[in-house]
């Protein structure tokens, strides 16, 4: 893995706009739409690539230069799934632990869910929507929770992309604040104290804190299946 950038400068945002709008490339949802609006050669891609690196340079860094109107620009689209944001920022999210450092993808990712919901409100009338969450099965057997985890002391093994083991379920909730909780690089869910997570056995997934969060996870094992496959590693 190349070394993450630990603060960001314009040549880390390029890099990050470069390696994300490459797997939204390769997208079967996401591709389309974009393929579409854009083009598919190189040429078109080169001067969208320009545009979102020069917004994303404004964002974080305040270099002047973008003139574009997003939420214009998205509201001239042919209408799409809402959910679909939740999978834009779950590549976004992945993208930005995988280029970054923790605090500096943390502030990319902060950026995003706010830009999301913005536009998901003026689009949608609705915060970002997910795709449902998976569901906790009834017969599992509660097994152990975890101490409190508040922003400052999140493990950076539970902010970038784990597993949990076979048998075991986890289920985030949350006492304070918002914590967005990406599966894979197919769903992010903001929770909160009203919208628990789960996560299922093996499942690829990370949190990021998106305020002063306060949450612990509870682990389930499956009572059927043997002890020796039920350690956690989430
Ligand atoms: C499902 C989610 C999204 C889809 C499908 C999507 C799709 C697109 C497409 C197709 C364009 C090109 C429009 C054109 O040139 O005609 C575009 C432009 C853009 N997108 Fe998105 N987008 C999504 C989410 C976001 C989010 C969350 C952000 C910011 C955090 C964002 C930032 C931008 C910007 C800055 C532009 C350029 C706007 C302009 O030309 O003025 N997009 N998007």
């Amino acid at each position: 893995m190349s070394e993450l950038y630990q603060t960001i400068t314009e040549g880390s945002v390029r890099d990050l706009v470069n390696k994300f709008y490459r797997q939204v490339r390769s997208d079967e949802k996401l591709a389309p739409i974009f393929d579409a609006a854009i083009g598919t050669t190189d040429d078109k891609w080169e001067q969208h690539l320009e545009k979102i690196a020069m917004f994303w340079s404004g964002i974080m860094l305040g270099i002047k230069g973008f003139e574009g109107n997003p939420l214009q620009a998205h509201k001239a689209l042919p209408a799409f799934d809402g959910c679909l944001f939740s999978r834009w920022l779950a590549i976004f999210a992945n993208t930005a632990i995988e280029t970054h450092g923790i605090d500096a993808a943390t502030s990319f990712i902060r950026k995003a869910v706010s830009i999301a919901d913005m536009m998901s409100r003026d689009l949608y009338d609705n915060p970002v929507m997910a795709p449902s969450m998976p569901e906790l099965p009834a017969n599992m057997k509660y097994s152990r929770t975890t101490p409190p985890f508040q922003a400052a002391n999140i493990p950076d093994a539970l902010r970038r992309a784990h597993r949990t083991a076979k048998n075991v379920h986890g289920r985030i909730v949350m006492t304070k604040g918002r914590l967005l909780y990406t599966i894979g690089k197919v769903q992010c869910h903001v929770l909160s104290r009203d919208n628990c997570g789960i996560i299922e056995p093996e499942s690829l997934h990370f949190v990021t804190p998106l305020d002063d969060v306060e949450f612990v996870v509870e682990f389930y094992k499956d009572p059927l299946l043997s002890s020796s496959q039920g350690k956690s590693s989430s």
